[in-house]
């Protein structure tokens, strides 16, 4: 097979990915794919290298004469070298091997069941290489930029107003883009919300509420109000059974328990009308519509439904700001970082850059109700296929609970777990190892999992099943 292309390389700043990407302006990011089945694997100049970017971007640097794939012919040509060439590149269709094709997983040929970092949004990651090089026609890309030029401001304000609009948040709320993972808003929340001799109480359905519980310590006089550690964490208590402290500061819960796999499906209130909920919602932030005006603060780490790790998105009342206990290091003030817009020092630019992506490519599938049904769809048929394997697999969260995010579960005959793993990731599902901590089986399928990646780890279930009885 013989594949012929023309182009002007002064456009042909990206040539990369699964297929040839061209960066254009205005950005034209999906100009052409590999028209081959998904599944067949290509030799590219009678060699496959392990990912076909590489031997074409060999095969056009050969042509170009530019040397090194990597450091020439992803840059901009010089002046002189701004003129049409062509462009030819031999591929030689080879037979897939049988295992090559039952790895019909999608453009990269995984499905990344990871829980976090996770997988992203083809269609946004794609985007984002297109930009990556040339930001628009600003000669640089985000990474290089000023945080405090016009593109970048535009970047942020953009981010910020998308997802306003994900959540409905009103203007009583400031949405703030932090550093540090939610593991630093742990001692953000209390340092911001309440002096060191304040009560506040902790509900702790998992690993994440039980670590948020024990940084507070440190800040503040935080209860154990319930704790769902005697039932390894399968269950989330009827909010009737809680003892709340009439003089609590704040109420902390944690919206979704990624190790565990416990997802609140309502929320709390507060007994005390001056005491407020707090929720850390890192890994199902924006997988479902929330009324943020049931919270004082929402927390959230980017990378798992998101963005890259490395943002923290905070969404805090505002009447609740500006009361930070002095020892507040002044990156953790909420005031400081709201009176600056998110921009105090400089931020993780490039990671708000990409949430901005992730928020406008969210809006367009029709908002988090659109959202919402396709996780619920998701999570329906994998957990319809272990509760249906006749106790096969397990899965040990109380029905009403069980996440839309996280999917844990075992096996019975615990000793085939490595087994199933290793399988599954030799059929281009990967990361399906439950946390180092409880172990077992997990699968992530946040937003960007495709309902096929789920589909296709359900067929895997019911056929390793059969062939172990
Ligand atoms: C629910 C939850 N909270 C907090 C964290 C900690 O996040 P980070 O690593 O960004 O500090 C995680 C990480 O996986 C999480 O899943």
């Amino acid at each position: 097979m013989r594949t012929e292309m023309t182009t002007n390389t002064s456009n042909s700043s990206a040539l990369f990915g699964a297929g040839l990407f061209f960066s254009t302006s205005p950005p034209l990011y999906k100009l052409h794919r590999w028209h081959f089945p998904p599944c067949s694997p290509l030799a590219l100049s009678s060699s496959f290298p392990p990912v076909p970017t590489m031997a074409a971007a060999a095969a056009a640097a050969a042509v170009t004469g530019t040397g090194s794939p990597h450091s020439r012919l992803l840059q901009s040509p010089s002046p002189s070298r701004r003129h049409l060439v062509r462009l030819s590149i031999s591929c030689t269709a080879v037979t897939p091997s049988p295992l090559a094709a039952s790895v019909a997983a999608g453009d990269r040929g995984v499905y990344n069941f990871a829980a976090g970092p996770a997988t992203l949004p083809e269609s946004v990651l794609l985007k984002a290489q297109s930009e990556l090089y040339n930001y628009r026609g600003s000669g640089m890309s985000i990474m290089e930029m000023s945080h405090r030029g016009k593109e970048f401001d535009a970047v942020i304000k953009k981010a910020e107003s998308d997802l306003r609009t994900l959540l409905s948040i009103s203007d009583d709320f400031a949405v703030l883009f932090f550093q540090g993972g939610a593991t630093t808003q742990f001692a953000a929340v209390p340092l911001n919300l309440c002096k060191l001799e304040d009560h506040t109480d902790y509900i702790v359905t998992g690993s994440w509420s039980d670590k948020a519980f024990k940084e507070a310590q440190k800040f503040c006089k935080p209860s154990l109000i319930w704790s769902g550690k005697a039932e390894k964490y399968t269950k989330i208590p009827s909010f009737d059974e809680i003892q709340q402290n009439p003089d609590a500061k704040y109420l902390h819960i944690c919206g979704n328990e990624t190790i565990h796999g416990v997802e609140f499906k309502d929320y709390p209130e507060t007994k005390n009308q001056t005491s407020i909920l707090v929720a850390d919602m890192s890994s199902n932030f924006c997988s479902k519509p929330v009324d943020v005006s049931k919270f004082g603060v929402i927390y959230a780490g980017a990378q798992k439904n998101v963005g890259p790790s490395g943002v923290t998105i905070v969404i805090v009342r505002r009447d609740l700001m500006g009361d930070a206990q002095p020892i507040t290091p002044v990156m953790l003030d909420y005031k400081t970082q709201s009176d600056h817009a998110s921009l105090y020092n400089t931020p993780p630019c490039y990671g708000i850059y990409f949430c901005g992506l992730v928020f406008e490519d969210l809006l367009d599938q029709g908002g988090l109700e659109a959202v919402e049904r396709k996780n619920a769809k998701k999570a329906g048929i994998l957990y319809d296929a272990i509760d249906g394997s006749g106790g096969f697999y397990v899965c040990p969260v109380e029905k009403s609970v069980r996440s839309l995010m996280n999917v844990p579960f075992t096996l019975q005959k615990s000793e085939l777990e490595k087994k199933f793993i290793e399988e599954a990731a030799k059929e281009g599902m990967v990361q399906l190892k439950g946390h180092r901590s409880v172990g077992g089986v997990r699968a992530s399928i946040y937003n960007a999992m495709p309902l096929a990646g789920v589909e296709k780890l359900v067929a895997f279930l019911k056929d390793f099943q059969a062939r172990h009885p």
